[in-house]
């Protein structure tokens, strides 16, 4: 979709921290500045204007975007190949790029169900290129908020098997969570959902990695452009998301830490982390 032929704003252009993003384009989104942010073509004035502001304060957040998405390969080729994981529910998907997760999955087990969760509704309007599955294999699409887990896992039941091992991936999404919404709790209804030998691999802007000058000014650019806050979280806050599970070697580290690939080095320092484990 181009933004010519972007839907119109539904009047909602107003939305808090705590609602769904709407259809105005006047307003920025998490999902369409990352897709500039990558280089797709998926966004708006308004998006392309709030990552040039947010460059100024915070000239590498390019750089974290594209270490990010490089992270979410090798955690599903992991998942897929070493783990032996079949099942993975994806939630904040993002507008669809190279490397969608059921694409890096069935590249490896063709077999491979993949369940894809955003509340943005442009994601939506992209999904047909996420429900482009194998014929042995599976892919689906649900429309819904990260914190209505019910929703999240009666529909994805639907497709994956919940009594065998699931791979929760919660990429760039949970500093979208704020604290009084209690993100650890809703990874942990997640989690309870399924069964021991499943995984849960995210990754989280980091408070103890940016400085406070770049966190500040991000507060504005997000209250102005967007209508929204992140909530930044050191290691120690996004260590506790995996309490009780065991983590895969390295542990907690920068996103382009996580099992480098020599082929593919990554210049440069992400200012995110990340961490994949598996629930005993
Ligand atoms: C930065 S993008 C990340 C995309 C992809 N996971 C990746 O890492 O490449 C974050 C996505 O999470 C979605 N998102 C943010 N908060 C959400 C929520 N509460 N419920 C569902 N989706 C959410 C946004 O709409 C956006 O598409």
């Amino acid at each position: 979709m181009t933004s010519d032929e972007a839907p119109q704003s539904n009047g909602e252009g107003t939305a808090s921290t705590s609602r769904p993003p709407s259809f105005d384009t006047t307003l920025a989104s998490q999902a369409r500045m990352y897709d500039y942010l990558l280089g797709g073509k998926d966004n708006y004035a308004s998006d392309r204007e709030a990552v040039e502001q947010a460059l100024k304060v915070w000239p590498d957040m390019a750089l974290s975007a594209r270490a990010n998405r490089m992270f979410l390969g090798r955690a599903i080729s992991y998942l897929a190949t070493d783990a032996g994981v079949r099942q993975f529910l994806d939630i904040g998907t993002g507008i669809p790029t190279a490397g969608n997760t059921h694409e890096v999955a069935q590249a490896i087990a063709p077999e491979s169900r993949v369940v894809y969760v955003d509340y943005d509704p442009v994601v939506l309007a992209h999904a047909r290129a996420l429900l482009t599955s194998n014929e042995v294999g599976a892919t689906d699409y649900i429309d819904a908020d990260l914190r209505d887990t019910d929703t999240i896992v009666r529909q994805a039941s639907q497709l994956l098997d919940f009594t065998r091992p699931v791979a929760v991936t919660l990429f760039a999404i949970l500093h979208g969570i704020p604290d009084p919404d209690d993100p650890h709790a809703i990874v942990a209804t997640l989690m309870d959902a399924i069964p021991s030998g499943s995984y849960l691999a995210l990754t989280h802007l980091a408070s103890d990695l940016l400085d406070q000058a770049a966190q500040d000014g991000l507060v504005d650019i997000q209250g102005q452009m967007m209508r929204r806050q992140f909530t930044q979280r050191d290691r120690g806050q996004v260590a506790q998301f995996f309490e009780g599970m065991d983590l895969v070697e390295p542990g907690i580290v920068r996103v382009e830490e996580w099992r480098p690939r020599p082929e593919a080095t990554f210049a440069g320092r992400s200012y995110m982390w990340c961490a994949v484990a598996r629930k005993r």
